[in-house]
């Protein structure tokens, strides 16, 4: 698939088929992650790939009520949780570099976006979820104090395609030589 074509094809998928994902297919997109870009290729991201349908009903429950993605939780084959260790993003020396402190959250969204789009150019389905109560989560999972729970997705081939949320004009969000200055 072209890449632009993935780009602007790929939607926020809520409805999932019980079909598994192959092996293969989750290797590739394991891939797609292990190639992302990351803070002086530091590689913070870990993933947790729930296939047991307890801990994905669990999982579900740290979404809060009014979450569009709490049944695609337990309806997808699988539930990706991209965790990041703390520290390592940003730093050197264990001295953040930065105003921004730990760029942890950087790096897992590239990693995210790199799963979402070789998901989407492989047939499947994802929708980022950040919207729960992270500390519940990492209770669940087991993940102890030096990493944390950023966000995760379930995973799978999609049983409705997604609708195309508007997106701002280009000239919205583009300034030329300084802030404010349209072309
Ligand atoms: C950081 C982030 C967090 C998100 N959290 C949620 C979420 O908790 N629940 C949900 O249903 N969608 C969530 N989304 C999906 C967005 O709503 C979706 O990407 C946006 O509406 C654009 O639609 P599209 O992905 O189909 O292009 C999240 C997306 C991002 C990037």
């Amino acid at each position: 698939m072209e890449l632009m074509e993935a780009i602007k094809g790929r939607r926020s998928i809520r409805k999932y088929k019980p079909d598994p994902v192959p092996e293969g297919v989750f290797s590739t997109l394991m891939e797609a992650v292990r190639w992302s870009p990351s803070w002086a290729n530091t590689q913070c991201w870990e993933v947790i790939a729930i296939k047991d349908p307890t801990v994905k009903s669990e999982l579900a429950t740290v979404l809060p009520k009014g979450n569009p993605a709490i049944s695609s939780m337990t309806e997808a084959p699988l539930v990706l949780v991209l965790c990041a260790k703390k520290g390592i993003s940003g730093s050197y020396k264990g001295q953040t570099v930065t105003v921004k402190g730990d760029w942890l959250m950087f790096d897992t969204g590239i990693a995210m976006q790199s799963l979402c789009l070789a998901a989407y150019s492989l047939g499947l389905g994802t929708v980022v979820v950040g919207m729960f109560d992270h500390k519940k989560a990492e209770k669940i999972l087991g993940v102890p104090g030096d990493v944390e729970v950023v966000a995760m997705t379930p995973l799978g081939y999609p049983a409705t395609g997604g609708s195309t949320p508007k997106r701002k004009d280009i000239s919205e969000f583009v300034f030329f030589d300084r802030y404010g200055k349209r072309g």
